[in-house]
């Protein structure tokens, strides 16, 4: 491989998200809604998980074909035993450029106070935090395992003082549910030098009972804060970025803002996705992907886990959030996203 792969539309792999775990010790409504996520729930069963040597294995072919960036998720990754053997496994690899790949993770923060230091001497080199709001009594309700917002603000604070920064913290903004938190949360992440950013809510999976009219649009979210704190444009940091970026006009950081519904990123997608079993994703909205495992279980050597990467992503032309409420965005009869959790976000 020479790195300089590109699909159909002309995109590079850049972006690899790797999901550790299906599992969740959270049951956010717009996620894992508890009715679908029960005590009968069927995980996945150890067996079918990728083990860190098989994750590590095919993390090394997509880096020679050109991914710079590798980032830990689930389900919550935290959950997955011995996170950090994996990290250090991870951070000896090596990208096309001979450089360590950029190695990320992102969490609900609930684990985090007691694995940051660990996290951070195996490697991980920053983590993004999920959080939906500060009040306490809200953020129990979002969670829906009465969760305190306070472990989690311990969590954050463990990941600054390890050292694992720039830290991000990610809200979902849900409308009637959290949006009295955009304010509390902008004041409260000002000037820290931690970057807030606001997601709207997402179609993702076939569970969450999404509907559009509780997606809060970044547009209506920015002129809130801007309200109270003028904020200017940023240019992008790199191609394929989720986020849009702005500056506090007075200095005290920025803030970002994840449009996939009104402001669609697929333009120049970056991303693929691993899932916990090891099968690759294009797409984050993919209803089926390639069973990776099957081939390395089933004895492929490395030049022909690299090969199939390779022409798969050549043949890549997801661009769901362009096509969404078209047509074309579910071809292929009923459609049947996989779940964010089973996927990774
Ligand atoms: P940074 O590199 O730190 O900026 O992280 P990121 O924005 O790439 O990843 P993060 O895990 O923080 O994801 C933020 C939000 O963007 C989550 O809600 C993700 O589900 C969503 N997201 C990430 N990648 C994509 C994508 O390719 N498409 C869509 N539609 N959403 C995405
Ligand atoms: N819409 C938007 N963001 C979501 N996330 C999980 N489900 C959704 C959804 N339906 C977010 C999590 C986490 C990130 C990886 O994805 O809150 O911050
Ligand atoms: Fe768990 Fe994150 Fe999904 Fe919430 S959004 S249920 S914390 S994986
Ligand atoms: Fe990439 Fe699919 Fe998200 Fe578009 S919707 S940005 S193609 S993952």
């Amino acid at each position: 491989p020479t790195g300089l792969l590109a699909d159909t539309r002309g995109r590079p792999l850049r972006d690899l998200r790797i999901s550790v775990t299906d599992r969740c010790n959270f049951r956010c409504s717009y996620c894992m809604p508890k009715e679908v996520f029960d005590k009968d729930y069927q995980y996945l069963p150890h067996a079918s998980l990728l083990s860190f040597e098989e994750i590590t294995r095919l993390a090394r072919q997509f880096l020679a074909h050109g991914v710079h960036k590798i980032r830990l998720t689930g389900g919550e990754p935290l959950l997955r035993k011995n996170l950090e053997v994996l990290v250090a496994q991870l951070a000896a690899l090596r990208t096309v450029d001979g450089t360590p790949p950029e190695l990320t993770l992102t969490t609900n923060g609930s684990l985090l106070a007691r694995k940051a230091k660990a996290l951070k001497e195996a490697g991980l080199q920053r983590v993004t935090v999920s959080l939906d709001g500060l009040d306490d009594e809200v953020f129990r309700r979002m969670n829906d395992v009465d969760f305190p917002v306070h472990e989690v603000l311990a969590g954050i604070d463990a990941a600054r003082e390890a050292g694992l920064g720039p830290i991000k913290v990610n809200m979902v903004v849900k409308r009637g549910t959290n949006e009295d938190q955009i304010l509390p949360m902008a004041r409260h992440f000002r000037g820290t030098g931690v970057a807030l950013r606001f997601i709207e809510y997402m179609d993702v999976g076939a569970t969450n009972g999404w509907r559009m009219d509780e997606v809060l649009p970044s547009s209506e979210v920015r002129r809130l804060i801007e309200s109270e704190f003028p904020l200017r444009p940023l240019q992008p940091t790199a191609a394929g970025e989720t986020a849009q970026r702005w500056a506090y006009a007075d200095g005290a950081g920025e803030v970002g803002f994840i449009s996939s519904v009104t402001h669609a990123f697929c333009g120049d997608c970056n991303r693929a996705r691993l899932s916990t079993e090891g099968k690759l994703y294009l797409c984050l909205f993919a209803s089926n992907g390639y069973d990776l495992r099957a081939l390395m279980r089933g004895g492929a050597d490395d030049a022909e886990i690299a090969s199939a990467i390779g022409h798969i992503w050549q043949g890549r032309d997801d661009r769901y959030s362009e096509l969404r409420g078209t047509q074309a965005a579910d071809t292929g009869g009923a459609r049947r996203r996989v779940e964010m959790s089973y996927i990774g976000g």
